[in-house]
């Protein structure tokens, strides 16, 4: 299976996956790899694995629509069975939910429907929650809205910092996105309103 990956940042979740396709049981290869801005640490791992890269900054265009529809040209070129946002901060718009919107997950660091939004380690500690988490998703039209595919818990400790909540969140989602992207092009999936299931 093809799966075009999405970052903004360090690509964490990019350099786990990049990794397990390595192996051919996994099912799945990384074909390639977007980002909305320059320089990205991952944009760099994609480079190192051999992967191609392309950029699509909102700035370059005059509307943000046009941004969209070079977006969904450029990944829907790589033909891909899934694309996954893996800390991409850019929310798409109707061109690319009505190319990919069956096949678009995204993973975010909270507990969703709590904290949604950029700050979900930060929100969760704010508010006292004694567990905190990453939930892996189907893109909607919201802001991590979408159908919930899996998601999986860490406790949050009295002498937690946003750092160190971050950080474990991080280690537990890797591993779930990793595993149930895995799972995804294996089997195959239906989406029936909010239920998310495995062929
Ligand atoms: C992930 O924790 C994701 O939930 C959040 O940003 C992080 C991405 O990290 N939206 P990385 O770029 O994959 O290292």
């Amino acid at each position: 299976a093809r799966l075009v990956v999405l970052v903004s940042g360090s690509g964490s979740n990019l350099q786990a996956l990049l990794d397990a396709a390595a192996d051919p049981a996994y099912g799945a290869q990384v074909v390639a790899v977007g980002a909305d801005r320059d320089g990205t640490v991952g944009l760099e791992r994609a480079a190192a694995a051999g992967v191609p890269t392309f950029v699509h900054k909102v700035k370059d265009h005059a509307e943000r629509a046009d941004w969209d529809k070079a977006l969904t040209a450029s990944v829907a070129q790589y033909k891909p069975d899934l694309v996954v946002s893996a800390g991409f901060l850019k929310l798409v718009g109707d061109d690319f939910l009505a190319a990919f919107g069956d096949r678009y997950i995204n993973t975010h660091n909270a507990l969703l429907p709590a904290f949604p939004g950029i700050h979900g380690p930060r929100d969760a500690l704010a508010y006292g929650v004694k567990v905190a988490g990453a939930t892996l998703f189907f893109v909607d039209g919201g802001v991590d809205t979408g159908p919930i595919i899996a998601q999986v818990v860490v406790p949050v400790t009295d002498d937690d910092t946003e750092e160190t909540l971050t950080e474990r969140i991080k280690e537990v989602e890797r591993r779930q996105l990793v595993e149930w992207v895995g799972r995804l092009v294996r089997q195959g999936w239906t989406i029936t309103g909010r239920k998310v299931r495995l062929k």
